[in-house]
């Protein structure tokens, strides 16, 4: 598989879709509800028509799971996990920072991701060994070595009613040891900030893969350590992500294991 061509089509189609949410930005007619705090805006579907419409233009038999419409099965080994807005909140309430998601995984393995924020023209991509970029040039992550000293950024799922005190208690440990928290409402966006090293650790419970795809390998091939709470590598199927600059990991890990009454 030619991953230059991927990736070429994967900017297209963000830049596609970032049309779209410019022209729906500030002018949502409707927003409906998947759940009880899980919207969705006619920007999040016609988005996803479009990048969609792109990828399969060019690669007509592979797989496409978005977020929108689910999975249309094609060759199971070419598949791409798409989040055509990461942030719909934010858009909802036209807080500007959100962004649109597209990976590209080979037999389950993810090779490129795409992360693109209209509102700051800022590009984000990598290819599976080749390096992490923003706007063209390579990026890394920081060198900050003690969570003291670390800003970090954390986000809460649309299930957090569900598993409020686990995700309570992580939360004020980290947010006594950190020199701060933010909270920004874009997981691929958060990926990306570590990535760049503007975030120093960035933790969640029960992303979806189309969250945490393309923000993932950007952010490990910026040389980001990318686990699970317990240390496994992460996978987009995993429960939980916890992505660090690597220098502050371990002690992020002591951070977010429970006690037995947590
Ligand atoms: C959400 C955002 C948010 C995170 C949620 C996600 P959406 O995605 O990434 O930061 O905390 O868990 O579901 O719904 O805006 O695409
Ligand atoms: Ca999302
Ligand atoms: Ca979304």
């Amino acid at each position: 598989m030619d991953l230059e061509r991927v990736n070429q089509i994967a900017t297209k189609a963000a830049y596609n879709g970032a049309e779209i949410l410019r022209t729906y930005f500030g002018n949502i007619s409707e927003v409906n509800k998947k759940g009880a705090i899980d919207l969705v805006t006619e920007a999040d579907i016609k988005s996803e028509k479009e990048i969609v419409a792109t990828i399969q233009t060019a690669f007509p038999d592979h797989s496409i799971l978005a977020e929108e419409s689910g999975l249309n099965l094609g060759d199971t080994k070419y598949k791409w996990l798409i989040d055509p807005l990461d942030g719909t909140t934010n858009f909802a309430h036209q807080v500007p920072i959100f962004c649109i998601s597209i990976a590209f995984a080979i037999a389950g393995e993810i090779c490129t991701g795409i992360v693109l924020d209209p509102v700051n023209a800022e590009l984000f991509s990598a290819t599976r060994e080749k390096g992490a970029l923003r706007n063209g040039k390579p990026i890394n992550v920081s060198s900050t070595s003690i969570v003291s000293e670390s800003l970090l950024v954390t986000g809460f799922p649309y299930n957090l009613r569900e598993i409020f005190d686990p995700i309570i208690h992580r939360y004020a440990r980290c947010l006594r040891a950190a020199q701060g928290i933010r909270r920004l409402g874009s997981a691929a966006l958060d990926l990306c900030y570590v990535a760049c090293g503007r975030f120093d650790g960035f933790w969640e419970q029960n992303l979806k893969p189309w969250d945490t795809a393309a923000g993932s390998i950007i952010a490990s091939e910026a040389g980001a350590n990318v686990t699970d709470f317990s240390n496994r590598p992460f996978n987009v199927d995993a429960k939980e992500i916890l992505a660090t600059n690597g220098c502050i990991h371990e002690e992020m890990l002591n951070l977010l294991r429970l006690k037995e009454n947590e």
